[in-house]
C-alpha cells in the first residue's frame, strides 16, 4: 500500500479532510485512488539567483509526474544563497535538511522531486532524504552563463578572486574594476566553474540520485527541462519499484562520489558535505579514507580552479558519464542508480569526450586533488586542495603570522608595517563551525598587499574555516578541532615555526610540549554572543569537520516506523 493511502484511503471524517485539503490546490482524489503523490520541494528564491531556474523546471518535473500517473504536489523550501546568506550558508544547511526531512515525515508523500542549485541546498537536500528515505531524485539547476571581460571568458569565483588581486596590487584600475563589475551579471544559474555547486551536483549524479549527465546541463537549456520532465516520470516509477535512497546511497557509492571529486578537482566542501549526508545513512566516511580514495585518480577535469576551462565545456566534453568511462578502474560499476542504470549502463552509453575531459594517459595531476594532514597543529586532520595548490609549498617551514578572527585579519592583512615575508605562515582562526558560527568561506587569506605588489601569488595559509570551491591556493582548510573548542589552532602565537608536509601528511605546530602544555593550561573557552535562536541551538549539536558538522542527534539513520508515521 502507499504511504499516502495512510492519509487518503478511508472513509471517515479525517480520511475526507484529507481528501479536501488536496482537492482544494487542484488534485482531485477519489476513495481508492492508487496514484503515488509526489512531492516537489522548491528551493527557487529571488535571495538565490544560483536557484531561480528551478522555477521552470519544478513545472517541467510537474509535467512529468502527471505525465507518468503520478499527483505532483509542489512545496517552497528554504533557500540558501551562497552569495547573500551572512555569516554563511553553510550555518543554514542543516536547517533546510531538517525542513526537507520533515516535510516528507508529516505529509501524505510517497515520493519526492528535490530541486536544488546552490552550493548548501545540494547537501542539504540529499541530507534531509537520506533520513526521510522516500523515494528520491534530485534535479539540479545548472550553471549560470558565461561572461566575458575584455574577451576573455570569466568563470565565476575564480576569477572574481583573480581580479581582485590584480586590482590590490594595483594591475586593475578603478575604471577597469567597474568595467569587470559590470560584466559579471550574465544570468541565473550556479557558479560556473568547478565550485562547491557544481562539485556536489556532479556528487549527487556519482552517488546515483540524479539523471546520468544531468548535473551539468546549462540552466535555463531545453535540455534541463527534458531532463526534470524525465526525472519526475522517473519519481514515480521509483515508487512503484520502492527503490529508496538508502538503496542508492551505498558505501560503494560513496566511494565513487569521492573518486570523483578527486577526478573533477572537486570543492573541498564536499569533504565535508559528504560524511555528513553519508552519516545519515549509518555510514561512515572518514578523512583519511577520503584522501586514500585519490591514490592513482587522475585529475581529469580541465575547470577552472584547477584547470583552465569551465561547466559548459565540461558538459560539452561528456558531463559525467564521459568521465565515468575514463575512469571506470577506479569506480564500482555495478552501483545502481534512480535512473534504472547501472554506472556501468551509464558509461557504455556515453557520448563522444571532448577537450575539458582529459585522458588517464594526459591528466592535469597524476594523484588525486586533495590531501589531508594530521599533526599536532590538527590533531582530527585538516584538508588541501593540492590541485589548486603550488606544488613549490607542499613541504614548508615558517614562522606564523596569527589573526585571530576575520575582521581582525580584514583589519591588518593590508597594512605595510605587517611583519610579513613570502615564507610566512598566515593562521586565521575562531573560524570553524562553532567560532563564528557556520565556518564561512574565509580561508583563502588575501596575499598581504605589499606581498602580492612585489609579485607574490601564493603563501602558506591555515585555517578552521572552509574555502569556496572556485578558491584556490596553499591552503589548509578545516583545521579540527577548531580553535573555539580548544584545538591545537588557538594556541599558535606570531613568531611560532609551522611546519606542513603533504607528503608525508602532516601539520605540525612547532613548539615543545611543556610549552604547549602551558598554552593549553592557560587557553579560556570564548563566550559565545549567542545565546539564543539558531545560533545557538548550531553551536550546541554541531559536530566538527570531519564529521560533516551535521548536528550530533541528527547523523543515525532515522528508525523506519517514524518514517511511516501514522496520520
Ligand atoms: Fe550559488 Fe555559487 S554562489 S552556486
Ligand atoms: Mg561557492
Amino acid at each position: 500500500m502507499l504511504r499516502s493511502q495512510k492519509w487518503l484511503a478511508g472513509d471517515d471524517e479525517v480520511s475526507v479532510a484529507h481528501r479536501v485539503a488536496l482537492r482544494s490546490v487542484g488534485l482531485t482524489i477519489e476513495p481508492g485512488d492508487e496514484r503515488p503523490v509526489i512531492g516537489i520541494a522548491d528551493s527557487s528564491s529571488e535571495l538565490n539567483p544560483c536557484n531561480l531556474p528551478l522555477r521552470k523546471l519544478a513545472d517541467a518535473a510537474h509535467a512529468g509526474i502527471l505525465s507518468a500517473g503520478g499527483l505532483p504536489v509542489r512545496f517552497p523550501t528554504m533557500s540558501l544563497g551562497e552569495d547573500l546568506m551572512k555569516p554563511s550558508a553553510f550555518l543554514y544547511r542543516n536547517l533546510l535538511a531538517m525542513e526537507i526531512e520533515e516535510m516528507l515525515r508529516s505529509n501524505p508523500l510517497d515520493g519526492i522531486v528535490l530541486l536544488a542549485n546552490c552550493d548548501k541546498t545540494v547537501p542539504a537536500t540529499l541530507m534531509g532524504a537520506a533520513s526521510a528515505n522516500l523515494p528520491a531524485i534530485a534535479v539540479l539547476g545548472g550553471a549560470r552563463p558565461v561572461s566575458v571581460f575584455r574577451g576573455k571568458k570569466i568563470g565565476t569565483g575564480t576569477d572574481l578572486w583573480r581580479a581582485w588581486e590584480d586590482r590590490r596590487a594595483g594591475r586593475l584600475t578603478e575604471s577597469g574594476w567597474a568595467e569587470f563589475e559590470a560584466c559579471l551579471s550574465c544570468g541565473v544559474g550556479a557558479c560556473n566553474t568547478m565550485g562547491t555547486a557544481s562539485t556536489m551536483a556532479l556528487m549527487t549524479e556519482a552517488l546515483g540520485m540524479a539523471l546520468p549527465g544531468a548535473s551539468t546541463s546549462p540552466s535555463g537549456s531545453e535540455e534541463s527541462l527534458r531532463e526534470a520532465h524525465a526525472a519526475g516520470v522517473r519519481a514515480v516509477e521509483l515508487v512503484r519499484q520502492d527503490i529508496r535512497p538508502r538503496d542508492i546511497m551505498t558505501l560503494k557509492a560513496f566511494e565513487n562520489a569521492v573518486t570523483v571529486l578527486h577526478a573533477i578537482g572537486g570543492s573541498t566542501n564536499a569533504v565535508i558535505h559528504l560524511p555528513a549526508i553519508a552519516g545519515r545513512l549509518g555510514l561512515k566516511l572518514g578523512l583519511v579514507r577520503m584522501s586514500q580514495l585519490g591514490e592513482g585518480v587522475p585529475v581529469l577535469a580541465d575547470v577552472e580552479p584547477s584547470g583552465t576551462m569551465l561547466i559548459h565545456d565540461f558538459h560539452e566534453a561528456g558531463g559525467l558519464p564521459v568521465l565515468a568511462r575514463e575512469l571506470n578502474e577506479h569506480l564500482n560499476l555495478d552501483e545502481a542508480s534512480v535512473s534504472g542504470l547501472t554506472l556501468r549502463d551509464i558509461i557504455a552509453n556515453a557520448g563522444e569526450r571532448g577537450t575539458a575531459i582529459r585522458t588517464v594517459t594526459n591528466p592535469l595531476f597524476a594523484n588525486g586533488s586533495f590531501s589531508v594532514v594530521s599533526g599536532s597543529l590538527a590533531p582530527d586532520g585538516a584538508v588541501i586542495k593540492t590541485s589548486a595548490a603550488t606544488a613549490s609549498l607542499f613541504t614548508h617551514t615558517g614562522p606564523a603570522l596569527v589573526f585571530d578572527n576575520y575582521d581582525d585579519m580584514r583589519a591588518r592583512i593590508d597594512d605595510p608595517e605587517l611583519n610579513v615575508t613570502a615564507e610566512t605562515v598566515l593562521v586565521l582562526k575562531g573560524c570553524g563551525p562553532v567560532g563564528v558560527p557556520g565556518m564561512p568561506e574565509w580561508g583563502m587569506i588575501p596575499i598581504p598587499a605589499k606581498l602580492a605588489a612585489a609579485g607574490v601569488t601564493d603563501m602558506v595559509r591555515v585555517s578552521d574555516s572552509r574555502m569556496s570551491g572556485t578558491s584556490f591556493g596553499t591552503v589548509f582548510l578545516h583545521v579540527a578541532p577548531e580553535a573555539a573548542v580548544g584545538g591545537p589552532i588557538a594556541f599558535v602565537r606570531d613568531g611560532d615555526l609551522i611546519a606542513v608536509n603533504i607528503e608525508s601528511g602532516s601539520l605540525d605546530l612547532l613548539i615543545s610540549p611543556e610549552e604547549f602544555t602551558t598554552r593549553r593550561a592557560a587557553w579560556v573557552r570564548p563566550v559565545s554572543a549567542h545565546l539564543r535562536g539558531w545560533p545557538a541551538l548550531y553551536e550546541k549539536h554541531v559536530t566538527q569537520a570531519p564529521e560533516g558538522c551535521d548536528f550530533d542527534f541528527l547523523q543515525a539513520p532515522t528508525p523506519e516506523k517514524l518514517v511511516f508515521v501514522e496520520p
